[in-house]
């Protein structure tokens, strides 16, 4: 039914680390890429940053912006700030009612802003409809941005001069390099082409040395892309839209969609039963990408009180 071109040796000097895809009775098993323990290390790495600044007299702080009862954005939120306490920086959560108007929005921004004990701001997305969200990124102090949303930050980004990199696309970044993933000259291919994902993960990619495709909702074929992607990224929020017959076998599979199924569990926008079975490696739901999210904006959070010590020192 698929017609898969077998996947060629690993390309490059650096070919992956670890086990590779084992066979079973004809089928490849994909290795699974496990994002807690990489995260706990990252985070660890972050505490011991943390412990140094603070004997410093700086303890590097992160204010968390939530405007209304959205139930996801409080379960994200409130992960953000317990991995920030965990890792020994100060935090801050300032939750706002869905009605709250935008200039009463922009004069907390502002206000965090001018906090000294404050290095990062994040404000969850998405906001109400009646608040431009593009207007309070904009407002946020792009050496506190630690989302890596403000149109600076995206600028110097592309521009291959990055501030911060967007957590997600990072995470996913440091996956790729701790499983010794080549990506000079490798196809990578994006699927989802957000601001917040798809985007700045195509320019990380793009700037590692891949030959980037990025894919929208219009992709005519969208198989025939993903199926040539020896790093394929899936970013669409839509459950289990790319399956193991849209995946060239060999190749590493990074799932970075958390859904609801309609069996109430967890799930990516990758079906992980058939696209293990291809694979070569693959992020699993929950316990993949989700973690490292995390683990990155704690890192850009230190980076910007690093910054902020220095600049002071
Ligand atoms: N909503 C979904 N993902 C994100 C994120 O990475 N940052 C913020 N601020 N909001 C989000």
């Amino acid at each position: 039914m698929h017609d898969f071109e077998p996947a060629g040796p690993p390309q490059g000097p650096n070919p992956p680390r670890g086990n590779g895809a084992q066979r079973h009775g004809g089928n490849m098993t994909a290795r699974i890429i496990d994002g807690n323990a990489l995260s706990a290390r990252i985070r660890e790495d972050v505490a011991e940053r943390a412990q140094k600044l603070t004997g410093r007299g700086v303890r590097p702080g992160l204010a968390v912006v939530l405007v209304g009862e959205d139930p996801a954005s409080q379960v994200y939120v409130r992960n953000k700030v317990a991995a920030c306490e965990k890792a020994g920086l100060y935090s801050i959560k300032e939750q706002y009612p869905a009605h709250i108007t935008e200039a009463e929005l922009l004069s907390h921004i502002a206000r965090l802003n001018q906090d000294p004990a404050i290095h990062g701001i994040l404000v969850q997305l998405p906001l109400p409809k009646h608040i431009d969200s593009h207007k309070v990124i904009e407002a946020i102090a792009a050496e506190k941005d630690v989302d890596g949303f403000h149109i600076s930050n995206a600028g110097l980004l592309m521009t291959g001069q990055p501030l911060f990199r967007p957590c997600t696309p990072y995470g996913v970044m440091k996956m790729l390099e701790s499983e010794g993933v080549p990506l000079r000259g490798a196809e990578a291919v994006v699927v989802g082409a957000s601001n917040i994902v798809g985007k700045p993960m195509a320019m990380l990619l793009l700037q590692a040395g891949a030959t980037v495709t990025l894919c929208n909702s219009k992709t005519r074929d969208l198989g025939a892309q993903t199926r040539r992607a020896d790093v394929l990224v899936v970013a669409t929020g839509r459950p289990r839209m790319v399956d193991g017959g849209m995946v060239k076998p060999g190749a590493v599979v990074i799932d970075v969609g958390i859904n609801r199924g309609e069996d109430g569990k967890l799930c990516g926008d990758v079906d992980f039963a058939s696209a293990s079975q291809v694979a070569g490696a693959i992020t699993p739901v929950p316990g993949g990408v989700g973690p490292m999210t995390i683990a990155m904006l704690l890192v850009n959070t230190i980076e910007a009180a690093e910054r902020a010590a220095g600049a002071t020192a």
